[in-house]
């Protein structure tokens, strides 16, 4: 088994000889981290279907495109809302893919406490809308193509709740959300789960945990404390900063996808964690402390630490048991943490006016109301 690592990372040409992949939310931070790998080592065409929300970002893309006819030729985007069943459908005739993998969400836990309503309209709607559009396609499709179909649904371990100090979510675990936004991945969950049982649509569900990398816009913790300890900026920690994450390097995941649209069978589940459970105020120290050293600056980061009040309904703890990935399809991550996290920071320090510009151009309000 672990030699399918080996092959997706050195093999992807003939692995994906002829394939045509039609992937959702590739302007997002995995979406985009995964259409350039798949640019990058395979010659497969690819689709990317996106809304362009406040956080997307095609720069990243754009940037490798420049200069490679190969891999223009071989890329498509195409600005489409998932709340647009009519036009997903002919989008999706018109491309005919061979693999789906659908990664478009709202995905950012503050946000969906302070309004829902556009986590159920993307999340569910949307999920429940791309089903509808792929099971009319599917139900076309003839002979190798159709036995070959595969619709890839990317979600969190947030769905299965939160944990006290000891266990670990795997596949069997029951789902229990706690957050708005962990209720519409779960309900998305459920949808895809039972349009395979009562459609027979050929789908496979991975459920991973807190991803972290460059291009990540700056709302979520990494890049968040990085950017306002390099600003000057209080850095706010919620409650005490004991809650606990399991933190995976954004390349090990996408790994891990490639491997399951390559090697998985529809209908299974793959859970996958990076296996480095962290507390919060021990990642946000690890980074000042890594600041401190690359930029010393005359007061330490560490300074600029603010416990503020706690997120509503905080997740204590996520933890991952990634064993079945890794027996049945030969999974590890395979980066070292501190090693990635330093290569993250290195790339936040040399990408200010990305982040910068993103921030502006979103309008978004990065502080928590409450704070
Ligand atoms: P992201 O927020 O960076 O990107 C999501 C992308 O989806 C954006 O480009 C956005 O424009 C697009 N999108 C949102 N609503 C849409 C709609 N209605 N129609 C079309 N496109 C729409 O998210 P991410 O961090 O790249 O996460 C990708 C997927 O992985 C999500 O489904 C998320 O729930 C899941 N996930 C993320 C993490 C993580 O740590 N980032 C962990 C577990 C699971
Ligand atoms: O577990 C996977 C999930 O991880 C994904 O499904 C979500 O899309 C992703 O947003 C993430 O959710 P979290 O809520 O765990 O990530 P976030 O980066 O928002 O927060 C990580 C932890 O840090 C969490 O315990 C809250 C805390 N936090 C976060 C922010 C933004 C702070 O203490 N201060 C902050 O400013």
């Amino acid at each position: 088994m672990k030699k399918n690592l080996k092959l997706i990372q050195n093999n992807l040409v003939e692995l994906l000889e002829n394939k045509k992949i039609l992937i959702t939310g590739g302007a997002g931070f995995i979406g985009g981290t995964l259409i350039r790998r798949l640019l990058k080592k395979s010659e497969a065409k690819i689709y990317n279907l996106d809304k362009l929300t406040y956080c997307s970002d095609l720069q990243s893309i754009n940037q490798l495109l420049k200069n490679s006819k190969n891999k223009n030729n071989r890329y498509s985007f195409y600005k489409i809302d998932l709340f647009n069943q009519k036009e997903l459908l002919e989008i999706i005739c018109n491309i005919k893919p061979d693999i789906i993998m659908h990664l478009a969400a709202e995905s950012h836990v503050d946000r969906s406490i302070d309004n829902a309503d556009l986590f159920l309209k993307s999340n569910v709607i949307g999920t429940y809308n791309l089903l509808e559009a792929v099971k009319k396609y599917y139900s076309s499709l003839k002979n190798e193509k159709k036995n070959k179909f595969i619709f890839h649904h990317i979600s969190t371990d947030e769905v299965f709740g939160t944990l006290g100090d000891s266990g670990k979510f795997n596949e069997e675990t029951n789902y229990n959300p706690r957050s708005p936004y962990s209720a519409t991945k779960a309900s998305s969950d459920h949808l895809v789960r039972s349009w395979y049982h009562t459609f027979n649509l050929p789908i496979i569900i991975t459920n991973c945990s807190n991803n972290f990398g460059p291009w990540q816009f700056p709302e979520k913790l990494i890049p968040l404390v990085i950017r306002k300890a390099i600003l000057k900026e209080k850095i706010p920690i919620y409650g005490d900063g004991l809650n606990i994450r399991d933190w995976l390097f954004v390349e090990d995941h996408i790994d891990a996808l490639l491997l399951v649209i390559i090697f998985g069978n529809a209908g299974e589940t793959y859970c996958v964690g990076g296996g480095e459970e962290k507390t919060n105020i021990d990642i946000v120290k690890k980074i000042c402390k890594y600041l401190d050293l690359k930029l010393n600056p005359t007061n330490s980061y560490l300074t600029q630490i603010d416990y503020v009040a706690d997120r509503p309904g905080h997740d204590y703890r996520y933890s991952i048991d990634s064993s079945l990935i890794k027996k049945n399809l030969g999974w590890i991550p395979e980066h070292n943490f501190d090693t990635a996290l330093f290569k993250t920071i290195d790339w936040y320090i040399n990408n200010q006016n990305w982040c910068e510009k993103k921030i502006k151009d979103s309008g978004y309000q990065l502080e928590r109301i409450g704070n």
